[in-house]
């Protein structure tokens, strides 16, 4: 296990990322704990990651200077480097301007760390203070223009600092140079892959569940659908899913999550089709808001009423991943979201947790979905909200609405996907405004409604810009949904970043 100490800069799962992609597992806990979690899991490496802070300031975020004498190899990466020089004693300090950007690096010859990597490369540089003067004991192996220590080590001690990002892609060696850091310093072995992941979770899930029950919320999204899918190979039909279909998922998508699981995989799938009720609730209401909650509870008891049928029940199957869970240098990034879990578990039932995907972060969840023999359409589903097309017809929910942005997401996916853009656009669908404007078509005069495309291209969700989909493309969206969908006459498309929209309407 390598250990990521987070010191709340905007690149720090990616590291995670690249040292998982080595095959290596590792963890990212907050440089406020560093200490105690070294000590508690014992990693063969340590990295320290980036972040906002100045060295030199008061209450900037430190580490117990232990760490270094515990013999156990550090990486620092631009905070955490400085962080480095700074507690050995060298100087650390402000430039006049921020250097951001690719910068060409002057590598000493022979370094391990180095290992593979041109004496002169491109690095990405992201920042505003530098290491002016390395620390007594340390070696300067890199240099650039404007840093005079853009890389410096101490091979006796295993410590190793860095100025530039060797995390992103803009660092063309990154991916090198972080693999020569764990397995030319670390002495990593590179066991962590997926293959092993599913052969050693099963076996444990085996170990904790035996003969008894699990239930899983199954809402057809990728990470229940691998939960459910993994922990169906440990135990079988002892695993009962649960499909609350609320009537407002995409067009065929509740017959096809029912089909999925139940033919190809044989699973334990019950199906509640509670579509009026839903309705029912929903009538009247216009406030997002309240549209959210109203599907958000409704969802729990519909849940509920299917368990409590179901008599004694041991586990909550949950699909949990790494990202959700991430206790990171930066308070703000603890939160969890919460519609990311089920929640509301009925009460007075004692359910323990499973939650097989903790350690997972999104795309190492995909794998598992390939390794497990879950088909592309599932593994590579776009992200979907829990209240579904509820959010994307603005205003009252009716069937007749519904209607409108399901064919019409129905004509949008299937253009993307013959485009061959469905992989490079994060997420794509169609919404209701609820506007209706006059348009002509043959030689009437027509009052109808407007249907908005939305497409985005994203890492996570959090941030997102619209996506540059061809005119060609465009143009035949628009045309198809105009002649195809009864009620529409006019096409727009969603030209805004998140932020300041957001993705999805409402
Ligand atoms: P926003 O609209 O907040 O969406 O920019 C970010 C991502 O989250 C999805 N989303 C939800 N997912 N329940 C979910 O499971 C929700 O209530 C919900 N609201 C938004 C949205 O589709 C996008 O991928």
């Amino acid at each position: 296990l390598v250990l990521i100490i987070d010191f709340g800069g905007q690149y720090n799962q990616l590291i995670a990322r690249r040292v998982r992609e080595s095959n290596v597992y590792c963890e990212v806990v907050s440089y406020k704990k560093a200490l105690e979690k070294i000590k508690e899991k014992n990693p063969i490496g340590i990295i320290l990651t980036g972040g906002p802070a100045s060295v030199y300031t008061e209450n900037a975020p430190t580490i117990s200077e232990e760490i270094f004498e515990m013999k156990i190899p550090v990486l620092g990466i631009c905070y955490g480097g400085q962080l480095m020089a700074h507690l050995f004693g060298g100087k650390v300090n402000r430039a006049d301007t921020r250097e951001y950007g690719k910068v060409e690096l002057n590598i000493a010859k022979g370094k391990d760390i180095f290992k593979d990597i041109d004496d002169k490369s491109i690095c990405w540089m992201s920042h505003t203070d530098y290491i002016e003067e390395a620390p007594d004991g340390f070696e300067v192996t890199a240099a650039t223009e404007s840093c005079p220590v853009a890389a410096m080590e101490n091979p006796d001690k295993k410590l190793y600092a860095v100025q530039f990002h060797p995390e992103v892609e803009h660092t063309p060696f990154g991916r090198q140079f972080i693999k020569n850091f764990l397995y030319e310093i670390c002495g990593c072995t590179g066991s962590w892959t997926m293959h092993n992941f599913v052969q050693k979770t099963v076996e444990e899930i085996k170990e904790k569940v035996g003969d008894r029950k699990v239930l899983c919320a199954l809402s057809g999204g990728v990470d229940s659908s691998v939960a459910a899918v993994l922990v169906h190979k440990a135990i079988g039909n002892n695993l009962i899913c649960i499909f609350v279909d609320h009537g407002l998922l995409r067009k065929n998508e509740g017959d096809q999550v029912e089909s999925f699981f139940k033919e190809k995989f044989n699973m334990n799938l019950i199906r509640v089709n509670a579509k009026e009720r839903f309705l029912g609730k929903l009538k009247g209401v216009t406030d997002p808001e309240r549209k959210r909650k109203i599907i958000g509870e409704e969802f729990i008891r519909v849940f509920e009423e299917e368990a409590k049928k179901l008599g004694k029940i041991d586990f909550l199957l949950q699909g949990t991943i790494y990202p959700d869970v991430i206790e990171s240098g930066t308070d703000e990034a603890a939160v969890i979201k919460s519609h990311h879990n089920v929640g509301g578990l009925p009460e007075n039932v004692e359910f323990e947790l499973i939650e097989p995907l903790r350690q997972l972060f999104k795309d190492e969840v995909r794998k598992v979905g390939e390794e497990l023999g879950m088909p592309k359409e599932v593994v590579w589903r776009q992200p979907f909200p829990g209240p579904g097309l509820a959010i994307r017809v603005l205003g009252e929910v009716t069937e007749e609405k519904l209607k409108i942005v399901r064919e019409s997401d129905y004509i949008l996916r299937e253009e993307i996907k013959k485009a061959g853009l469905d992989r490079d656009i994060w997420q794509y669908f169609t919404v209701l405004p609820n506007i209706k404007s006059v348009g002509v078509m043959g030689d009437e005069r027509t009052y109808s409604h407007t249907v908005g495309i939305r497409a985005v291209t994203s890492t996570d969700g959090m941030t997102s810009d619209w996506a540059r989909i061809p005119y060609e493309i465009l143009e035949k969206i628009s045309n198809r949904i105009v002649n195809e969908v009864d009620g529409v006459n006019r096409i727009v498309y969603d030209i805004t970043s998140k932020p300041p929209s957001t993705i999805e309407w409402e």
